[in-house]
């Protein structure tokens, strides 16, 4: 494996000096390339020394959904032949010319399915949509003995339990789901995506990556588990805030994740990787100040403790997006251990940026769209609740 090691480093930053030479996308220090010593060959796979001079092959499964489109436009922009792979249906018409779009609905049957892929090689696959697992079966059956590298996006859900601080890559896993199966739940989902991971392992062996984001964020979201905050406190007034100002949140930009795991592509990284942050521990209060800062207005934050809010049946993550009470079996749920990704070059930008960008792209969405968010509170309810609050607090 050729994760997080000083090469990786070197060799990626040569590979944006020459494909900044070669595809005239980004801006280059003089000597930068002169600077950047060669990676001891030892530390290197053979044809990593052909990435760094050569634009690589992507092939996204998907690429028009949340992260598909940071990924392919971060692609683009470091020089890469970009080819997507999708029934056509969400977001058609997204790409100009320079990315190829491939039709297969992966839901029919295989030799079906992937009739569009048949006969040709990428350097790189980067499989984003999949949770079932004969999707990572049947893909990989005709793409692995005609590609280098598989990347998989599987999910921190893949974890059977959140009962410690730093659960690192070999945490406790959920026993694998159905391979055979032909439908996602909630309840699944983890163990869809473990058994997902293991077919994914079982076809590309060393060849594979396995990416296991927390929860993704930023422009482009549908599910508004984290735009709930930037939208609910640009409106101003008394805003229900869950649990204490000290409980940890993890997240992490839809951007930096699809950047990251294009480098991820560039490097030939492979091996499993843990996926959120901020690096530094981030807690609620942090985060909803942090977001307050971004948007202005007048805004209180009435705190409310978390057996308080299971009483009033407010829901942690799906009503009160991004949190989960610390305890129990969720104790270590916003603790991941992430350093191994972080070492391989997963970085943060600022939750200023993420929390202007999501709200200007939530105000670019149609009316009807604006108007009922998938995720939080709604405001009545909101105010029912900060009823409630204030009159169990006044009568102690
Ligand atoms: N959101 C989170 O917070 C979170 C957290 C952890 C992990 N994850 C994981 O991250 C990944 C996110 O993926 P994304 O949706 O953002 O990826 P994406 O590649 O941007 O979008 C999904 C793509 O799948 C395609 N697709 C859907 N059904 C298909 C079918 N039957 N056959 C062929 N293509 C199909 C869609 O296009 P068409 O509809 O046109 O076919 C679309 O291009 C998922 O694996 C998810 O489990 C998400």
């Amino acid at each position: 494996m050729s994760d997080s090691s000083d090469s990786a480093r070197l060799s990626r930053r040569a590979f944006v000096a020459a494909s900044a030479v070669l595809g005239g996308a980004l801006a280059v220090a003089p000597g930068a390339l002169d600077a950047a010593p060669p990676p001891p060959a030892s530390r290197m796979r053979g044809r990593r020394r052909d990435r760094r001079v050569e634009p690589l092959r992507i092939l996204i499964l998907g690429g028009t959904g949340f992260i598909g489109p940071h990924q392919v436009r971060y692609a683009l922009a470091r020089g890469h032949q970009v080819t997507i792979f999708n029934r056509g249906k969400t977001n058609p018409g997204l790409f100009d010319s320079r990315v190829e779009q491939l039709i297969g609905d992966r839901n029919a049957p295989a030799a079906e399915a992937y009739k569009s892929l048949a006969q040709r090689s990428w350097d790189v696959v980067i499989d984003n949509p999949s949770s079932l697992p004969k999707w990572v079966r049947e893909a990989s059956a005709v793409l692995a003995p005609r590609c280098d590298h598989y990347v998989f996006i599987s999910t921190i859900s893949v974890f059977s339990t959140y009962d410690r601080i730093g659960i690192a890559e070999d945490g406790p896993l959920h026993t694998p789901g159905d391979p055979n199966a032909t439908a996602v739940t909630g309840p699944t989902y983890g163990p869809l995506k473990v058994r997902c991971e293991q077919e994914a392992m079982s076809a590309w062996g060393k060849k594979a990556t396995i990416v296991r984001p927390g929860l993704i964020v930023g422009p482009g979201d549908l599910s508004d588990r984290f735009s709930y905050w930037p939208v609910r406190i640009e409106k101003g007034g008394d805003v229900l805030a869950p649990g204490t100002p000290d409980d940890p949140v993890q997240y992490v930009d839809a951007r930096d994740l699809s950047e990251w795991i294009i480098r991820l592509a560039e490097e030939n990284v492979t091996g499993t990787f843990n996926a959120t942050g901020p690096k530094t521990p981030t807690t609620i209060s942090e985060m909803l100040y942090g977001i307050k800062a971004v948007t202005g207005g007048d805004v209180r934050f009435t705190w409310c403790p978390a057996d308080f809010l299971e009483q009033e049946k407010v829901r942690p993550w799906s009503d009160m997006p991004v949190w989960a009470p610390p305890k129990g079996g969720m104790v270590g749920f916003s603790r991941i251990d992430c350093r191994k990704a972080w070492g391989a070059g997963l970085t943060f930008r600022p939750l200023a940026q993420t929390a202007k960008d999501t709200l200007d792209w939530y105000h670019q969405q149609p009316a009807d769209r604006q108007e009922k968010l998938r995720a939080g509170l709604a405001a009545a309810r909101e105010v029912e609740v900060l009823t409630a609050w204030r009159s169990k607090t006044a009568s102690r």
